[in-house]
């Protein structure tokens, strides 16, 4: 199918690299995900895995997968404690099976990943298959490992991802993290609670949200990367759910433009990574448009105070931050972290092409982990 006019799935037509379509690729593959997952009846709807699954023995969940995907996984577990009220947590694949962890029976135990034959992953999916929990895997390739092994799992319709750097099926994964804590929420209201209708009214907005950010965004994203791109060390700092965003971020720039950079909570920032901050050190504040805007100000200016270069990426609509800014679209409280996320591709992607970098083969990294 071609997504793209001029393209397919595995073409990338008129584009210069394989990651750049897929970053544009967003609208359709979000709607096709959304349209889908919350669907009533569609194959990929509640209806088709959690039939699966007894929803009201859930008692906790836990999302499983590594790297991009494990992020994912933690913005996920947010959505979950954030609609159903149900503890959540993400872990990496391999440090949970390598812990000896207890396996909690009334634990939902969700595997995630875009190839399906990460080993890791597959690990941890065939150990707790040999105990009596409950099990869903998120999965974007079908017929894959993962896949064939799961007897529950959600398709991610984001279509074949080539570049070896994850961005069209991170956003799809947390859009399936959306629909299991919906159907979860649903299990201790019966009908829809107000959160969940509001969330039904904004979802199908989000793709047009995508496509206009992708459009209307991208040269201002592109000057804040042109700004950045010659430091050799970052943070990423973001508050609460913002923090997996900010992580996911920091893993993006990490993985093709080769500079340094680690994603941090904010409020720890003070504890400890305050001492790297010089004038040879830029911050990434990831400010979702939450009610800490003024801690967002207050970080800021310990950050310049130290003579550390800042910049921003903030969904507040009414607050002006005293550095460089992209200010993105605020929709719903949740769907803000998606549309935070794509706009960190985007800056990502142009740090890495202002410095020469061949992102869709990043070095030293494969697509897919097949190896422990
Ligand atoms: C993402 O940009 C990375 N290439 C990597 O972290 C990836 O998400 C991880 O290796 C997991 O892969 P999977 O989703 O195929 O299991």
């Amino acid at each position: 199918e071609a997504l793209t006019p001029g393209t397919t799935w595995t073409d990338k037509g008129s584009y210069p690299n394989f990651l750049l379509k897929e970053i544009n690729e967003q609208p359709q593959t979000s709607r096709a995900a959304i349209g889908a997952l919350f669907s009533p009846v569609a194959e990929g709807s509640a209806a088709d895995w959690g039939s699966a699954l007894d929803r009201s023995a859930v008692k906790r969940v836990c999302f499983l997968g590594c790297g991009s995907s494990y992020y994912a996984g933690q913005v996920a577990a947010s959505f979950v404690e954030n609609l159903a009220r149900i503890p959540a947590t993400a872990e990496p694949a391999a440090e949970f099976t390598q812990r000896d962890p207890v396996v909690e029976p009334d634990c939902l135990y969700v595997l995630i990943s875009q190839s399906g034959e990460t080993l890791d992953t597959l690990h941890a999916h065939r150990f707790l298959r040999r105990h009596p929990v409950q099990v869903l895997s998120i999965v974007n390739v079908r017929g894959s490992s993962l896949d064939r092994e799961s007897d529950a799992s959600i398709p991610l319709y984001a279509g074949a991802e080539v570049s070896v750097a994850s961005t069209k099926v991170v956003t799809n994964m947390q859009i399936a993290g959306l629909a299991l804590a919906s159907w979860l929420a649903r299990a201790d209201y019966g009908s829809k609670s107000a959160a969940l209708l509001e969330l039904d009214l904004a979802l199908p907005i989000l793709p047009t949200i995508l496509a206009d950010l992708l459009a209307g965004q991208d040269a201002e994203i592109r000057a804040l990367a042109e700004s950045v791109h010659a430091f050799r060390s970052m943070y990423y700092l973001g508050r609460g759910p913002s923090w997996p965003v900010a992580r996911e971020g920091a893993q993006k720039i990490k993985e093709i433009s080769y500079i340094h950079a680690e994603a941090y909570q904010a409020s720890e920032l003070k504890h400890g990574p305050l001492a790297l901050v010089d004038p040879d050190h830029v911050s990434v504040v990831v400010a979702a448009n939450d009610a800490g805007g003024q801690q967002s100000a207050t970080l800021i200016g310990q950050i310049q105070a130290r003579g550390g270069a800042v910049v921003v990426f903030s969904q507040h609509q009414d607050y002006e931050f005293d550095a460089p800014t992209v200010r993105l679209p605020a929709v719903h409280p949740l769907l803000d972290h998606i549309v935070m996320g794509v706009a960190l591709q985007v800056f990502a992607y142009h740090t890495a092409t202002i410095l020469d970098r061949d992102v869709d083969r990043p070095r030293n990294l494969a697509k897919s982990v097949t190896v422990e």
